[in-house]
C-alpha cells in the first residue's frame, strides 16, 4: 500500500466532525465492523482498508466482534499508506463478561489493533453477563445480574484509570437509559464523551437523544440504517425496515440515492454520528454526506416516522424468569428493580 492508496477518493475533511466535550473532533460517519455472524474477519478487515481508501477515518470495533486482529492488520496497513494515527478514530469495546477485567481486556483490544492507545473505549452494555458468541435470544446465564450501580461504577473507575494511564483517550458508555446515565454523571470522575444507542427513523429515542445532548455527550448511532443483515436471533414479526418505509423511499427518489443513503444524511443532520456497516456500499455512505442536504421539510418528514421501533432488544441480558426484554431498558424512568 502505498500514501495514494490511502490518499482517500473523498477528502475527509469534507465529512462533517464532531466536537467532544474535551475539545477533540470525531467524524460524524464511522465504518460499523459487526459481521453480524456471516460476514467474515476477512471482509470486514478488507472494507476497513477498502473504506480508508475511500476516505473514512473513523472504525467502530468491538472485542465481541471477534475481528480485531484481522482489522487490526488493516489498520496498520491504513497507517503505513501514509494516513498519520492522529488523522483516525478508532473505537473499542469492553465485553459484558469484563467488567471485572478492564485494563487487561483493553490491553488485548490494543493488540489485536495493533495500536498503542484508542481513541474511545466504551462499556458495551450495562449488564455483566456471559453468554455464548451466537447463542439464542433465549438463551439465559445461570449467573445474570440485574444493572447494579455500585457495580457499574468499579467498572467505570477501572475506565478512568485507562485514561490516566494514556491507553485510552476518552471513555463512553452504550446501551444505557436516562436513570442509569443520570449516576453515572453523578459519580463519574471523567464524563462519558459518547453514548453509544441505537438511533434510525423508526427508533430515535428522542428522550434519551435530548438528554445525552443536553449533557454534553456525544450520541453515536448503531444500526443506523435498520440493520438488514442483522442476525435472525435478532428479529421479531413487529421490526419495520426504515429503508422500506415510503417516506424514506420517495425522498431517495427525489436525491436519486439509495434509502439507506437517506438514513445517513438524516443522522447525520439531526447531529448524531452513524456508524453504518458496509461490506459494499461503503462510499456511497460517506459520499451522500458531504452534498445535496435534506431540505428542513424532508428532515421534518423524517422526524414523524419514529415508529419506536427497538430492533436490537438485548433478551439475552434478562436476570430472571417472567421478565420482557422491555424490562432492560427502564421505560417506567426508574431503573428496574433486581
Ligand atoms: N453498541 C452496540 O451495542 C452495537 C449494537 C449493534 C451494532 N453496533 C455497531 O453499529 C454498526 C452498524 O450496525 P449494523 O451493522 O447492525 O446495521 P446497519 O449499519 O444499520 O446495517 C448494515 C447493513 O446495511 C447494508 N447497507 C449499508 N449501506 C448500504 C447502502 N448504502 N445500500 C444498501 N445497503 C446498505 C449492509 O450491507 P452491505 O455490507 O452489503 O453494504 C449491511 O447489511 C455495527 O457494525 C457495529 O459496529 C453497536
Amino acid at each position: 500500500m502505498n500514501q495514494t492508496t490511502f490518499g482517500a477518493a473523498l477528502n475527509p475533511a469534507a465529512v462533517p466532525q464532531r466536537k467532544l466535550h474535551t475539545g477533540a473532533t470525531m467524524p460524524a460517519v464511522g465504518l460499523g465492523t459487526f459481521g453480524s455472524d456471516h460476514v467474515s474477519p476477512a471482509q470486514v478487515a478488507e472494507a476497513v482498508k477498502g473504506a480508508a481508501a475511500v476516505g473514512y477515518r473513523h472504525f467502530d470495533c468491538a472485542s465481541v466482534y471477534g475481528n480485531e486482529e484481522a482489522v487490526g492488520a488493516s489498520l496498520e496497513q491504513i497507517q503505513r499508506g501514509g494516513v498519520k494515527r492522529e488523522e483516525l478514530w478508532i473505537t473499542s469495546k469492553l465485553w459484558n463478561d469484563k467488567h471485572d477485567d478492564v485494563i487487561a481486556s483493553c490491553r488485548q483490544s490494543l493488540k489485536g489493533l495493533r495500536l498503542q492507545y484508542l481513541d474511545l473505549y466504551l462499556v458495551h452494555w450495562p449488564f455483566p453477563n456471559f453468554h455464548p458468541q451466537g447463542c439464542d435470544v433465549t438463551s439465559r446465564s445461570a449467573d445474570a445480574k440485574p444493572y447494579i450501580h455500585e457495580n457499574y461504577m468499579k467498572t467505570w473507575r477501572q475506565m478512568e484509570a485507562l485514561v490516566d494511564m494514556g491507553l485510552v483517550r476518552h471513555i463512553g458508555t452504550s446501551n444505557m437509559t436516562i436513570p442509569k446515565l443520570k449516576l453515572v454523571l453523578r459519580d463519574a470522575r471523567i464524563k462519558p464523551a459518547v453514548n453509544e444507542m441505537e438511533l434510525h427513523p423508526h427508533f430515535q429515542q428522542p428522550e434519551l437523544f435530548k438528554f445525552v445532548v443536553e449533557n454534553g455527550i456525544q450520541p453515536v448511532g448503531y444500526c443506523p440504517i435498520g440493520s438488514p443483515g442483522r442476525p435472525e436471533r435478532d428479529r421479531t414479526p413487529e421490526d419495520t425496515a426504515p429503508t422500506e418505509d415510503p417516506v424514506i423511499l420517495e425522498i431517495a427518489n427525489r436525491h436519486g440515492i439509495h434509502p439507506a443513503a437517506v438514513c445517513i444524511k438524516w443522522a447525520v443532520q439531526r447531529e448524531q454520528t452513524p456508524i453504518p456497516f458496509s461490506i459494499h456500499n461503503y462510499r456511497a455512505n460517506l459520499e451522500c454526506v458531504t452534498r445535496d442536504p435534506l431540505s428542513g421539510e424532508e428532515m421534518q418528514a423524517i422526524a414523524k416516522l419514529d415508529r419506536n421501533c427497538r430492533l436490537i432488544k438485548g433478551q439475552v441480558f434478562l436476570w430472571k424468569d417472567g421478565q420482557t426484554w422491555e424490562d432492560l431498558w427502564d421505560l417506567s424512568g426508574e431503573i428496574t428493580l433486581p
